[in-house]
């Protein structure tokens, strides 16, 4: 038997995310994990829709989180989705935050293949938990829409043309998941330590480093090339005009032409 919970399997759920908020919020408190095969209100990051028809997968994961911060698990999940899917299509990459991206082909244009949602659950459970969801298209078929100010999304069967077992991808992630946690939460090494191994394992699967990037923030967008992380995960960034400029949060979107 494994030593991490199995997601429980849902036909169709309005949000793995809320699902799982709701048996913290009944008491359940237990780390958990929840797939579904489809949601009727997803939500993504910055309060999106995050649509959610058949053949994608969704999943969201509860952990307490020791003596970490909550945003840690966020990119551990990242690293644990990078690490599965790339069994199944090459060129799959890490893009700050919180996105999975894609390459057809060598120097094709990158396409968004998931995303990751994390909430920090605190003051109504007796500890702390971190629900991290994470959205991506396996076997869905894209229709593109006006994807004018949003990266071209793409899914696992446009990249690779055949069908892939969503069930088998969803205990995958969630078992490197939990694993990636409990290297977190171990509490026998240096904090310190655990958080360079786990920037040390973001940096290397990420697209975004080295990168020319813009970043919508919550004022002025900020244009610049990427230096790495800081040590709380904000995005160094070295500017033309305003020197090294660190950014905490926001969208990010790679630029084609490299200064
Ligand atoms: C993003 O905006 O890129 C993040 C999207 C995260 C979507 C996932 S799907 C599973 C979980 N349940 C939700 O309602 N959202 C997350």
């Amino acid at each position: 038997m494994s030593e991490y919970p199995l997601p429980q399997y849902l036909d169709q759920v309005d949000s793995t995310h809320t699902h799982i908020k709701q048996q913290l919020l009944d008491g359940n408190y237990t780390e958990q994990a929840v797939w579904a095969k489809e949601q009727t209100a997803g939500r993504g990051r910055l309060g999106r829709t995050w649509l959610s028809p058949q053949g994608g997968l969704y999943i969201s994961l509860c952990t307490t989180l020791s003596d970490c911060p909550p945003t840690w698990f966020g990119f551990a999940m990242g690293l644990a989705a990078q690490r599965v899917l790339s069994e199944y299509a090459p060129r799959i990459t890490l893009k700050w935050p919180n996105d999975l991206l894609a390459q057809s082909a060598e120097n094709a244009e990158e396409q968004k293949l998931g995303g990751i949602l994390a909430e920090l659950v605190s003051g109504i459970t007796p500890e702390p938990y971190a629900i991290i969801g994470l959205g991506a298209n396996i076997n869905t078929q894209i229709t593109l829409t006006d994807t004018t100010n949003a990266i071209p999304p793409t899914s696992l069967y446009e990249l690779t043309h055949s069908e892939h077992p969503v069930q088998a991808i969803a205990e995958a992630i969630t078992r490197e998941a939990f694993r990636e946690f409990t290297r977190l939460k171990n509490t026998g090494m240096p904090l310190s330590e655990r958080r360079d191994l786990l920037l040390q394992k973001w940096e290397s699967v990420s697209s975004t480093i080295g990168k020319h990037v813009r970043v919508h923030a919550h004022g002025q967008p900020v244009q610049g090339k990427v230096l790495g992380l800081t040590e709380d995960f904000a995005l160094r960034l070295e500017t033309v005009h305003q020197g090294i400029q660190i950014v905490q949060a926001g969208d990010c979107f790679h630029l084609r032409v490299q200064h």
